[in-house]
């Protein structure tokens, strides 16, 4: 078989072996990210993690509207390893659409923020990240943080614990720490029920991580 065979034939295996462990409907949010490589960083983080899409709050108009466009941004591409191109990234111009649009289809967000905020805010490891069919993680801008804005459309306020002298967590690492707790409990809930609510529960849970070598 010829090499581009053989690698297509890879690709589309391991296409069909990730897919059952992707989480349904969790989506990662970046606010007005300032810094190409976070961004890089985050869509690396989401496919790496089995979240299912990224949405970019966008007011400067960084990035271009069509994902398939974004896929051949060399820039991202290579910092993000190539993940941009099996990841879906959609742009937004600002909170308030981001927020209608994830509202619109049944999406209930959460905050992220080194700092106490909004209606309820806990420790990471504190959540249950399974209680809402459809999830939006947001993360803010490196400078300024999530929005007011945000904080006020959201449910509750997430926080990863710090033992530190420094404020905050770079925006990317935050990103893996956090999406890998809410993935991981999404994805225990899917091995285990079939629907939302703990109803259709499966006599076996599926498998939660993939057999080594896969
Ligand atoms: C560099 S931080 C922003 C720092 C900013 N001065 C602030 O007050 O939030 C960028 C983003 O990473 C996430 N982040 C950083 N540290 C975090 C932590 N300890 N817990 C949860 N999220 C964190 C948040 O989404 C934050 O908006």
């Amino acid at each position: 078989m010829e090499d581009a065979d053989k690698s297509r034939k890879n690709v589309r295996a391991r296409a069909k072996a990730i897919k059952p462990f992707r989480c349904k409907h969790l989506i990662a949010v970046i606010e007005n990210p300032s810094d190409i490589k976070n961004i890089g960083t985050v869509i690396r983080n989401v496919n790496a993690l089995g979240v299912e899409k990224v949405y970019v709050v966008d007011p400067r108009g960084a990035l271009p509207d069509d994902w398939q466009e974004l896929r051949g941004d060399r820039a991202i591409s290579k910092i993000s390893v190539s993940a941009v191109k099996w990841t879906f990234v959609k742009r937004f111009d600002s909170t308030d659409a981001c927020f209608d649009y994830l509202e619109q289809k049944g999406f209930v967000s959460i905050v992220t923020s080194p700092h106490v905020k909004g209606k309820a805010s806990i420790y990471l490891d504190e959540g249950n990240y399974t209680v809402h069919p459809k999830l939006a993680v947001w993360f803010g801008s490196e400078a300024i943080g999530i929005s007011d804005r945000a904080v006020e459309r959201s449910a509750m306020c997430v926080s990863v614990p710090m033992f530190g002298m420094i404020e905050s967590l770079n925006l990317g690492t935050s990103s893996g720490i956090v999406l890998y707790e809410v993935a991981k409990q999404r994805r225990d809930y899917q091995s285990r029920f079939r629907l939302r609510g703990q109803k259709g529960e499966r006599e076996t849970p599926l498998p939660t991580v993939m057999a080594a070598g896969e």
